[in-house]
Parts: structure tokens; sequence; C-alpha cells
């Protein structure tokens, strides 16, 4: 196989990632084996690509994945945590994916405190975004889109982009369902909000008492059922 044949296979999560990053520089933070700086470039989508990776092993990895698709000149392997190894202003986006949502709005954090983070940011997170949904409302980030794709789970994938003033994409949503499942993908009544519902209600229900924090979470389920028009029996077939 010739570099220039070799193209690493994306999983439907980061095909989805892959396809809501367009910039002329890029940062993918956690990049591991590199896949997605790859086909950013071979697909046209970024002009330079920057891959992050806190470890050495797999940051050797992506060394040896970006020589093989022979691209050393457009993507730049730096070894750091997150944002750190970047310059202000250096990229005009950054992605973020495969993690837990405490750890990339930690490092989106990190990242703003030290005027690194750029104005876009797109993630893709293992487990509930509220974390992330929250970090974006303190920092001054609306969101831009958001989707859920089908996988071992459903993976989460946002999009935010800094902007001022209260995120519209809340409005007239109840609040605490909005933040918890997603205010774009209530709206739209995405269909792998049943899976997500149904997982957050079979593990909420049974602890759920006045006081406790099940109790606060079951709530918010019952309260995104509703705006949505489903009962607990349909999602839970
Ligand atoms: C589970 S892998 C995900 C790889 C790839 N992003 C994906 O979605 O397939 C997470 C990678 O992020 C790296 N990582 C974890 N925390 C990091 C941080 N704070 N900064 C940079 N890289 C980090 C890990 O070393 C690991 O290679």
């Amino acid at each position: 196989m010739t570099a220039l044949s070799f193209q690493p296979r994306l999983d439907p999560r980061l095909e989805t990632v892959l396809g809501l990053i367009r910039a002329d520089t890029h940062a993918d933070l956690g990049t591991d084996h590199a896949g997605l700086p790859i086909r950013l470039i071979q697909t046209g989508r970024v002009r330079h690509c920057i891959g992050v990776e806190l470890n050495a092993q797999p940051l050797e990895l992506a060394r040896r994945q970006v020589a093989r698709a022979g691209r050393t000149e457009q993507i730049e392997l730096r070894l750091g945590n997150g944002l750190a190894p970047l310059q202000p202003r250096e990229v005009q986006s950054v992605s973020m994916t495969g993690l837990g949502a405490g750890t990339i709005a930690g490092v989106l954090a990190r990242g703003q405190a030290d005027g690194k983070l750029p104005p876009r940011v797109v993630v893709q997170c293992n487990d509930s975004p509220l974390a992330l949904r929250i970090w974006a409302q303190e920092a001054g980030y609306h969101l831009a889109a958001e989707t859920l794709v089908a996988g071992y789970w459903p993976y989460p994938v946002l999009v935010f982009e800094q902007a001022e003033g209260t995120d519209p994409a809340y409005t007239d949503l109840p609040e605490a369902a909005a933040l918890r499942f997603g205010p774009q993908l209530l709206r739209e009544g995405h269909e792998l909000l049943r899976p997500v519902l149904a997982d957050a209600y079979g593990r909420y229900a049974p602890a759920a008492a006045p006081g406790r924090s099940a109790q606060r979470e079951l709530d918010a389920v019952i309260e995104a059922l509703v705006y949505l028009g489903w009962t607990v029996e349909e999602i839970r077939q």
C-alpha cells in the first residue's frame, strides 16, 4: 500500500465529528491513533492539523499512522495536556473525543483560563454531556449543534461556539431535562433519546425518594418524557 492510498477507517462517531469540522488550522486533543487528523487533511476539511497527546505510547502510534499516510507536512504531533502545547490563537477550532464529559470539560476550562481556547469546539463524550453543557453556559459558548450516534451506546456529539448572552438553544424548554438530555435533541425528538431515557429511568427510579439526588434525576427524565409526549412503557420496549 502506498502512503497516499492509506486511509484510516473512522467509526460512525468519528465520521460524524469529521463532518462538523472545517478550519484552516484545527487541533485534535487526545488524538491517539490520529485517525481524525488524517481524515481531516485527506478530505480537505482542514489545511493544517495539530494532534495533541498526553501519553508517549499513543503519540508514537499517531506518528506511525501520520507517516504511513504521508501527511507529516500537514499534521504536527505534540506531547502534552489538552490545550497546553498550543499557542493562543494558533487554531480556529479544537476537538476532543472518546473521553468522559467531566475530563473534556476540565481540559476546555483550563484551556480557556490560559487564553488558548478557540471560538469553536467539537466534542464527543462517552457518558452524559451534562458537565459539558454546564461548562458551555458558564464559559460563554452556545450550543451550535448536537446529535447522538449509534455505537456500543448512543454517543453524544456536540458543537459549541463562543457567543454573547444567554444560549437561545434552551429557550422555552424544561431546564433540567434540556441540560441533561440536550435541547436540540429534545426539540427534534431524536430516536436515540429513547434508550438514553430508558437507561436513566432504570437507574434512578429504584433509588428515587423525596430529597434524594436520584429523585431530581428522575424528575428530569419525567420532564423530558412529558415534553416529548412519550411514555415510560414506550421507551422501555
Ligand atoms: C480513548 S482515547 C480516544 C482516542 C480518539 N480521540 C478517539 O476518539 O478514538 C483517549 C486518548 O486521549 C488521551 N488523553 C487523555 N487525556 C488527555 C489530555 N488531557 N490531553 C491530551 N490527551 C489526553 C489518552 O492518552 C488517549 O490516547
